[in-house]
């Protein structure tokens, strides 16, 4: 029976609206500091298995970042199973498949303010070749070009433990987070993760714990439930009919 992370005791309050925004202060001060010294601020946000948390992290992670009044990018890399465009309600036709094969230049793929202070590449269509994609020069290239453009850069990525397509990232990023969840994740699939980012001399900046849920007495120290609630802001910056297309 493999061992998982966290364990359930049955009663799992669901954490409060303070909570959860507090736990997210928690992770960008941490990533603040750990961040600090890093000639770029390109976060890489992974997980060991599918429906970790990763594309709920990275878009919460890149909120609470830009509500510091930093300018941050959040680049939807999951070309298998993007997600990010139908949080905030775009297209994500044009979007990061489009600029790295070419079809598309980088600023007419950018959805900007799509929260205060936060821009948007959505995936772009799903391509035949995402790892290529990905793993490819003009990946690097555009991380480089858009690191001058903004303080921070969250990347939301694919599964480590089911393809490849993200470890390049890792290794050319500022650091990696790696999401797991409660009850899901097993300590086997972490560590194989751990060393996925170690074996391409990527920086793990931390591992993050989701739908973790314990004694509402204790400040929770990570990311809870309802989380798209905790900020009130309007996704409504395009009509809800884009999403998806
Ligand atoms: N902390 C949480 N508590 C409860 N549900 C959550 C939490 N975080 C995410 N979810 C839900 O779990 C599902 C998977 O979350 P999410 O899409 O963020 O994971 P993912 O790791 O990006 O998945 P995938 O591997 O498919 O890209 C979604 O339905 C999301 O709403
Ligand atoms: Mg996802």
């Amino acid at each position: 029976m493999p061992k998982r992370i966290g364990s359930s005791n049955g009663q799992r309050p669901i954490a409060s609206t303070f909570q959860i925004v507090e736990a997210y202060k928690t992770i960008r001060t941490n990533l603040l500091f750990a961040l600090a010294p890093a000639d770029n601020k390109v976060v890489v946000i992974s997980s060991a298995e599918p429906n970790a948390g990763k594309s709920t992290v990275s878009c919460n992670l890149a909120i609470t970042m830009a509500q510091t009044g930093a300018h941050v990018l959040l680049i939807d890399a999951d070309m298998r199973k993007p997600s990010q465009h139908k949080t905030f309600r775009v297209k994500k036709s044009n979007g990061l498949s489009r600029i790295l094969s070419g079809q598309a230049d980088v600023e007419d793929c950018i959805c900007r303010e799509v929260a205060r202070g936060l821009d948007l590449i959505p995936s772009g269509s799903l391509p035949p070749n995402p790892s290529e994609l990905l793993g490819s020069d003009a990946m690097v290239e555009l991380l480089d070009r858009l690191s001058v453009q903004y303080d921070y850069i969250f990347i939301d990525t694919p599964p480590l433990g089911v393809v490849a397509d993200s470890l390049v990232l890792c290794s050319v990023s500022a650091g990696t987070v790696l999401v797991t969840r409660q009850g899901q994740t097993t300590y086997e699939e972490l560590q194989t993760a751990i060393d996925s980012v170690r074996g391409v001399e990527g920086n793990l900046l931390g591992v993050v714990i989701s739908d973790m849920r314990e004694n509402p007495r204790s400040y929770g120290r990570y990311e809870k439930y309802h989380y798209y609630k905790a900020y009130d802001y309007s996704y409504s910056t395009a009509p809800a009919e884009t999403a998806d297309k």
